[in-house]
């Protein structure tokens, strides 16, 4: 075998290893002033799969109790919470992902919004979740991406 080849492997595992270890756990997120100024993941988040991840039941349900003018096709929007339209007018990203690992902190104990990269979410978890967050690193950075791309006043 060439020793090309070896290298190449090589930079694809130590990339492969730096990309995990990138990624900081529900415990280590550090929230300061309200912002979680790092990305969970060192990658950029794909605001299409933030969408996704928004709008869907078993993930983020945040239509559960936000509307979201751009996601109209989706069937039912919540009004127990503020639209989230514009919402990247009124917070910067990293307090969006503030906001997303652990809502409770922000807005106090009393907010009925999940912390979605937290492990503090209370008594009544199913078993199969108990030390599990709602959504993944990657999914709270798509999620982050979707909401910053919510602006109205351009
Ligand atoms: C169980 C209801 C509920 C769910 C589910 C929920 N939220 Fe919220 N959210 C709230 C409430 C209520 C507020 C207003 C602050 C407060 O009183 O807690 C809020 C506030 C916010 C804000 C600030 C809004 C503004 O305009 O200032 C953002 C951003 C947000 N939520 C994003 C999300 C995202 C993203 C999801 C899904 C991953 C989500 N929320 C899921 C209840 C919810």
């Amino acid at each position: 075998m060439k020793p090309g080849v070896w290298g190449s492997t090589a930079v694809a595992l130590l990339v492969a290893n730096m990309a995990y270890a990138a990624e900081v756990a529900p415990n280590d997120v550090k929230v300061e002033d309200g912002t979680v100024a790092q990305s969970l993941t060192g990658n950029p988040g794909d605001p299409e799969m933030g969408a996704k991840a928004l709008a869907n039941r078993g993930l983020g349900n945040c239509l559960a109790c936000h509307a979201v003018s751009a996601l109209e096709s989706e069937q039912f929007h919540g009004d127990v919470a503020p639209p989230l339209d514009g919402v990247a007018d009124r917070w910067q990203p990293e307090q969006l992902r503030a906001i997303v690992v652990t809502a409770k902190k922000e807005f106090g104990p009393e907010s009925v919004m999940p912390g979605f990269y937290s492990l503090e979410v209370g008594i009544n978890v199913r078993k199969d979740l108990v030390g599990k967050p709602i959504l993944t690193a990657q999914q709270v950075e798509d999620v982050v991406a979707y909401l910053s791309t919510l602006k109205e006043g351009d």
